[in-house]
């Protein structure tokens, strides 16, 4: 089975189309998303982009602060305070990467946990990682609807997740935590990546690392989930060896048309969810 991210996100979308719909109509307003996208990163500046038009696709205001690349860093965390006071602001983004003159833990750090759609403030990390309430990266959040899709049940299922990141491995392992699977974190350093995965009920690739996972290295009837996006003389491929894991697998996301379209789709969910909490406070 081939999971296809692009339905199950546009089903999502149209799930918050109506959530909005309610919310607007109860309290007055719809819920608000701002990014801001630092330099002229052409992968950003497509993100953003996207970002920006699925979220007024479901009536969510979108708005879209640029900066040039020698912005003072100063002038980015003062935006984000005037944000962060803002009742119309949901939601704030700040697009990764930043230049190296702006201090990307800094900025992170400024924004309030309670506008933080990305999930990456150290207090949403740290209630993440408590089995607390908290936003919850979406390209993580994206993987684990699409796993939820194929398996209801993921109790004492052995999941191996390729990449350590702060993005995706360490949130994605917690999600796994909470749904009472054996979780094991692969990275850089691991020993014999193969034997991990070859004992994994679920696999979760993000390394970027074009066609890294063979066949031969998954279980069959095993859940591949692959977050890679890498550009190759042959397009886009992700960091799954698509044709030939497709053979052993019983679900496998494609690049693209899996993850990709789940992580926008969880960003507008992540604002919904933050303009919510807003109302009771
Ligand atoms: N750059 C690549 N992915 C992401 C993401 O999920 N959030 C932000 N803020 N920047 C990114």
């Amino acid at each position: 089975m081939i999971i296809d991210g692009k339905k199950v996100a546009a089903e999502l979308r149209g799930e918050l189309k109506k959530k909005v719909t309610e919310l607007k109509s109860t309290y007055g307003e719809a819920p608000g998303l701002t990014v801001i996208l630092v330099g002229e990163d052409p992968p950003s500046k497509i993100y953003v982009k996207n970002k920006e038009k699925s979220a007024t696709e479901v009536g969510i205001n979108s708005v879209v602060i640029k900066y040039p690349e020698n912005v003072e860093e100063k002038i980015v965390l003062n935006k984000i305070k005037e944000l962060n006071n803002d009742n119309k602001v949901s939601g704030i983004l700040v697009q990764l990467p930043l230049p190296k003159h702006i201090d990307k833990r800094k900025v992170i750090e400024t924004i309030l946990p309670s506008k933080d759609v990305d999930g990456f403030h150290p207090m949403n990390v740290g209630n993440l990682s408590s089995g607390y309430d908290s936003s919850i990266p979406c390209t993580p959040l994206g993987c684990y609807l699409l796993i939820k899709k194929v398996k209801k049940n993921l109790s004492g299922k052995h999941a191996v997740i390729i990449g350590r990141s702060n993005l995706n491995g360490k949130p994605m392992t917690q999600l796994l935590l909470k749904e009472n699977c054996t979780v094991t974190i692969t990275h850089s350093k691991t020993k014999d990546l193969k034997v991990e995965c070859s004992r994994a009920d679920i696999i979760v690739a993000a390394v970027g690392r074009p066609k890294l996972v063979k066949g031969g290295w998954v279980k069959k009837g095993a859940i591949v989930i692959d977050v890679g996006i890498n550009k190759t003389d042959s397009g886009l491929v992700g960091d799954v060896d698509f044709d030939e894991v497709y053979k052993v697998a019983k679900a496998i996301t494609p690049v693209p048309g899996g993850v990709g379209p789940m992580t926008i789709a969880c960003l507008l969910n992540n604002t919904v969810e933050c303009f919510k909490k807003a109302q009771f406070n």
